[in-house]
């Protein structure tokens, strides 16, 4: 089985503001430096990325927002070869309705869009790449998306939708050219719904993850001997005391972060990795880089 960053496609999932985009941009950085040629694929209007990694910092690295409008424009036309009735359709209405009655076709389309950039000869033209990592929508912890194709697999059984949902469904399930990367937080409830998704994604899709970040994980600074000092201390000035106080709250987080991950390392049946928070207001280029370091002897 090829490792996470030799796939074609590499979905990044978990939900709202765990560190999809930070983790999918350090991804993105450590296969350019192997001199992959990447597309990082923001889905929908987030436009994090480009502000996130500055002026791309690598040749081989390129960024691709995808706006599911667009891609359903886009596939529309494909499917009907013809760029008049794509218009007239598009424009009408009628599209929208359709799509509005069609639960999941946005996702379809959007999946088509990335499998298709993930493609050596995409068929929207276009340079081609050797991998393609999403950066999906916290809604539904990118779940829906790789549910569509099959869901149009099945439901048009015949004619060109059903056959290209079929094409994706089949890339998307094959280990050998998707992989899934969920990203979480060292708490509680994040822990949970990350072994929900992970059995989610096996019961309905036979879909395993590949690797499971636990992002921000706050570092361990004290041993044993150290808490056992501060513990013990008694009295002293108010600044003493609050900077005692201080670090002694910031071990107990630390101590039920780790529980978390040792938590989630039980429950999970996909290997767990950890990233350190970084103590900074924002992230920016220097911090990925140095993530993704991290991330790549991890991996
Ligand atoms: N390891 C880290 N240490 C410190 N800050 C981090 C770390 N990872 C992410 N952040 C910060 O946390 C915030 C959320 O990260 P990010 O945008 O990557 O999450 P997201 O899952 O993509 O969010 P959304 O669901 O809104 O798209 C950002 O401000 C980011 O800079
Ligand atoms: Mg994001």
């Amino acid at each position: 089985m090829p490792s996470l960053l030799d796939k074609r496609l590499v979905l990044v999932t978990g939900k709202g503001g765990v560190g999809k985009t930070t983790v999918a941009a350090a991804l993105g950085l450590i296969a350019a430096r192997r001199g992959r040629r990447v597309v990082l694929c923001e889905v929908a209007d987030q436009a994090r990325l480009s502000g996130m990694l500055g002026p791309l910092p690598h040749e081989g690295l390129h960024l691709e927002s995808v706006e599911p409008e667009r891609a359903k424009q886009e596939w529309l036309r494909y499917q009907l070869k013809s760029r008049t009735l794509a218009g007239v359709l598009g424009g009408s209405g009628l599209f929208q309705y359709l799509t509005a009655a069609a639960p999941g076709l946005t996702e379809l389309v959007t999946m088509g869009k990335v499998w298709d950039l993930a493609q050596l000869e995409p068929r929207t033209g276009g340079p081609g790449y050797d991998l393609a990592i999403v950066d999906a929508p916290a809604t539904g912890h990118g779940l829906a998306m790789l549910r569509a194709p099959s869901t149009y697999a099945n439901i048009a059984r015949v004619g060109p939708v059903g056959r290209h949902a079929e094409r994706i469904d089949s890339f998307v399930r094959d280990p050998a050219q998707t992989g899934v990367l969920t990203v979480a937080l060292p708490e509680e409830m994040p822990v949970n719904e990350t072994v929900e998704f992970e059995r989610a994604l096996q019961r309905e899709l036979v879909l395993a993850v590949d690797t499971i970040v636990v992002n921000a994980l706050q570092p361990s600074r004290w041993g044993k001997e150290d808490v056992r000092r501060l513990e013990e201390v008694d009295g002293g000035g108010k600044v003493a005391r609050a900077a005692i106080d201080a670090a002694l709250s910031e071990h107990r987080r630390a101590r039920a972060e780790h529980a978390q991950v040792r938590r989630l390392r039980r429950a999970a049946s996909a290997p767990v990795v950890t990233l350190p928070r970084v103590f900074e207001p924002e992230l920016r280029r220097e911090h990925l880089e140095r993530l993704s370091v991290e991330l790549e002897r991890k991996l």
